[in-house]
């Protein structure tokens, strides 16, 4: 049996190949990723290797610790409580405690436990096309994957930005009724939650005042607001730290995972003291591995890294040389809709899923690698590591050039 057959028999078919010929990558450098016939691609597309594939300072960090020692956060360890102060130190005055755990999956179950927890109230208000993750509860806050006759009572349904930027009022009408009808259900929302590029909704930058008015909206109703960061987050949309920033709003509750370790499992959930102990009253919480010392140090690294090489101005700087690009070809092409995002958060709309699906195929062809995105599947998404110089900018424009515009 070739590897695909073995893959089959053994993991099943759960998760689907990026492409029709799936890529059998054997290593990974910074922003290149390699196959098994030693061809390289240029990887615009993995967030989760932040700053970079194989870092060495990631990696120097990781396994130097991994030869001392890894246990867990019941025992007193530097390293944790260091990443738990950089962390907050990155965020506003209150929110200043951190439950550390592996994924975003697990971050956000814990978001809404402690939303429902510190409001008495069960619904949580979700944009039309998010995805927050996979555990049962979270599934249900994920309209991306689960469909609407999976989906339960508790889950209300608002517009994202581009019903929003569409018709403001409308926007915040329609969303007030939504609350309104979950409370009449007895169901008033826990909370708001939104990722803050909106990536499975199509790519948006924070549209200004939709955190606000949101925010607004759900406090109205006694709940809480659910920063998302697990793909907004660690500076890779450019001039903050952090998506919401870019509204210049305050949430609850903020959760992290993805790029957080660099690869290595490592998420995070950081709310107020208030919050953290109407919660901890009750029930505490522990996660085996999550914020372990060797994952500790892989965040540590994955900060430090971020400031030394000034990542944050970097992601903006090339993410703006790469969107003015691309907005320019967009100009010359009529397959393209729109092009959208922030730093280094790209979508490219197209005008259909097919001509999304066709483009993805022949940039592979072309050694370039992105995503597919957005309640059409017709937004190709960019997202490469935030090391990305303005010369990889180069490589990919000349790719997608000739991708989308060869005959089919
Ligand atoms: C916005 C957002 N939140 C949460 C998650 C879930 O993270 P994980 O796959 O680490 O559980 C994802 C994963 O794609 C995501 O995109």
């Amino acid at each position: 049996m070739n590897l695909r057959q073995r893959r089959k028999k053994h993991l099943g078919n759960a998760s689907s190949f990026f492409y029709k010929q799936p890529l059998h990558i054997v290593k990974g450098e910074d922003v290149w990723l390699i196959d098994s016939n030693g061809k390289r691609y240029l990887d615009v597309y993995n967030n989760v290797a932040h700053i970079g594939h194989s870092n060495p300072e990631v990696v120097d960090a990781i396994s130097k610790q991994a030869a001392t020692l890894n246990t867990n956060t019941r025992y007193i360890h530097e390293s944790i409580i260091q990443l738990a102060e950089q962390l907050t130190a990155t965020m506003d005055k209150g929110l200043e405690v951190c439950y550390f755990c592996c994924s975003g999956s697990e971050a956000n179950d814990l978001a809404l436990q402690l939303a429902r927890n510190y409001t008495q109230q069960k619904g949580c208000l979700v944009t039309k096309n998010a995805y927050h993750g996979n555990t049962s509860v979270v599934f249900q806050m994920s309209p991306e994957d689960c469909s609407l006759e999976f989906r339960e009572g508790w889950v209300g349904l608002v517009g994202g930005p581009r019903e929003y930027l569409d018709n403001k009022e409308k926007h915040l009408s329609d969303s007030f009724k939504v609350a309104e009808e979950l409370k009449k259900e007895g169901q008033a929302p826990a909370a708001f939650i939104a990722d803050n590029i909106f990536s499975s909704d199509g790519i948006f930058s924070v549209p200004e005042g939709y955190l606000k008015n949101m925010y607004d909206l759900v406090r109205s109703f006694n709940g809480l607001t659910i920063a998302d960061e697990v793909q907004s987050g660690f500076g890779r949309t450019g001039k903050h730290m952090w998506g919401f920033q870019h509204d210049d709003v305050v949430p609850d509750i903020v959760t992290l995972g993805k790029p957080m370790g660099n690869g290595h499992p490592l998420a995070a959930v950081i709310t107020t003291h208030e919050i953290a102990q109407t919660f901890n009253k009750k029930y505490g919480y522990f996660n085996t591995f999550g914020g372990n010392p060797v994952a500790a140090a892989a965040g540590l690294a994955v900060i430090k890294y971020i400031h030394k090489h000034g990542l944050i101005e970097h992601a903006q700087s090339v993410g703006s040389y790469f969107k003015e690009e691309l907005e320019q070809l967009a100009s010359s092409l009529n397959t393209i809709e729109d092009v959208r995002g922030s730093g280094l958060f790209i979508g490219i709309e197209m005008r259909s899923n097919n001509e999304a699906s066709e483009a993805l195929e022949r940039l592979l062809d072309e050694g370039i690698l992105v995503g597919q995105t957005g309640p059409d599947n017709k937004v190709l998404k960019l997202r490469p590591p935030i090391t990305f110089k303005k010369e990889h900018a180069d490589i990919a424009i000349q790719g997608i050039k000739k991708a989308l515009t060869l005959e089919a």
